[in-house]
């Protein structure tokens, strides 16, 4: 049975290859994908998503442009980390092939209406969410689940000391979903993302590989590796957003726990995702968060689902690669 599912995200690199990671996988049926201001704004993540579907010629799949500013604060991108364009500052074609939409957020509320059992993945700010759910918590509340990348845990923020970048984005409209939430949602935050890392073997792998797609993705990379090795000496980079679809599909990936969960909106941990796992406040549970991965699995299903005519050879460095990640 096909899942359905709607992609909300801010391509970005790492969204992209996880839309290509979504759109390789037969388990799920991609009604359409909205873009939200984050790493790059609305249109542009949605002008990446088309160059996304193009590629995989898939574009069939309707790509809307979402909310361009968060809730409240001013709106912060990062074109440092993902490149100018989103996409590694490859600056890429246009496509002309297909148009953009308008209006994300009556999207996701009218799809939420119209189909049976509808499931979120949320790879960005949850600008688009929030807004879905205030014009309609109703109809919202319909759909069956919400994955988000985004939050923390335990492990240290990636935009300030504290907080996760998508979080951090849109304080507000995370606080909002905390808030008014009545469908279950899991936390993929940076406790579990971290552990994803295409380190240099794999991308070395994905050079050799030599198709279309593996150039795509090196391409698209190599701007992300130089901001890791700048920003945190990290060889290689970490695919944040990748983790949160395989996970949607396949639950045996990560662990974790239920919790109440709340957000700094304001001063210096604004963004920062309180975990209450002791249960202080003494609120009912809002999220699931993950906190254990089994990140090599993880990359055997993500780079043997993107390239399956090469399933032997990733065998091959995967096996040398089982403990460095
Ligand atoms: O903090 C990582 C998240 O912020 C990822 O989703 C990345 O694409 C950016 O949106
Ligand atoms: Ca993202």
């Amino acid at each position: 049975m096909r899942k359905k599912v709607i992609i909300d995200c801010d391509p970005g690199i790492d969204d992209s290859l996880a839309l290509i990671l979504a759109l390789k996988s037969p388990e799920l049926e991609i009604l359409g994908i909205t873009t939200v201001s984050g790493n790059v704004p609305a249109l542009q993540g949605a002008k990446n998503a088309l160059k996304v579907l193009k590629l995989l010629n898939r574009l069939d799949v309707p790509v809307y442009a979402g909310e361009e500013v968060p809730l409240v604060r001013e709106l912060v991108t990062a074109e440092d980390t993902h490149g100018d364009d989103g996409l590694g500052a490859t600056f890429m074609s246009e496509v002309s092939e297909a148009i953009i939409k308008n209006g994300a957020v009556d999207f996701i509320l009218s799809t939420i209406e119209k189909e049976e059992s509808i499931s979120i993945i949320a790879l960005g700010p949850l600008t688009n969410i929030a807004r879905a759910m205030e014009k309609d918590l109703q109809t919202f509340s319909k759909a069956q689940e919400i994955v988000s990348m985004g939050g923390t845990f335990k492990s240290h923020g990636n935009c300030s000391p504290v907080a996760e970048f998508n979080y951090w984005v849109d304080p507000h409209a995370v606080k909002y979903v905390f808030d008014h939430l009545t469908i279950p949602m899991a936390m993929v935050g940076l406790d579990v993302t971290r552990e994803i890392v295409l380190t240099p073997n794999y991308i070395e792998l994905l050079r050799q590989m030599n198709t279309e797609l593996s150039r795509f993705i090196v391409d698209i990379i190599r701007f992300y590796v130089d901001f890791h090795w700048k920003q945190e000496r990290t060889l290689g980079c970490v695919i944040n957003d990748p983790l949160a679809v395989a996970y949607f599909m396949d639950r045996t990936l990560c662990s974790g726990f239920d919790s109440y969960v709340d957000v700094v909106t304001e001063g210096i941990a604004i963004g920062q995702t309180v975990v209450d796992c002791g249960n202080f406040y003494k609120h009912k549970s809002n999220c699931f968060v993950l906190d254990k991965v089994q990140s090599h699995k993880f990359m055997e299903i993500f780079l043997t689902r993107l390239f399956p005519e090469f399933t032997e050879d990733i065998a091959l460095v995967l096996k040398d690669n089982k403990y460095s990640y």
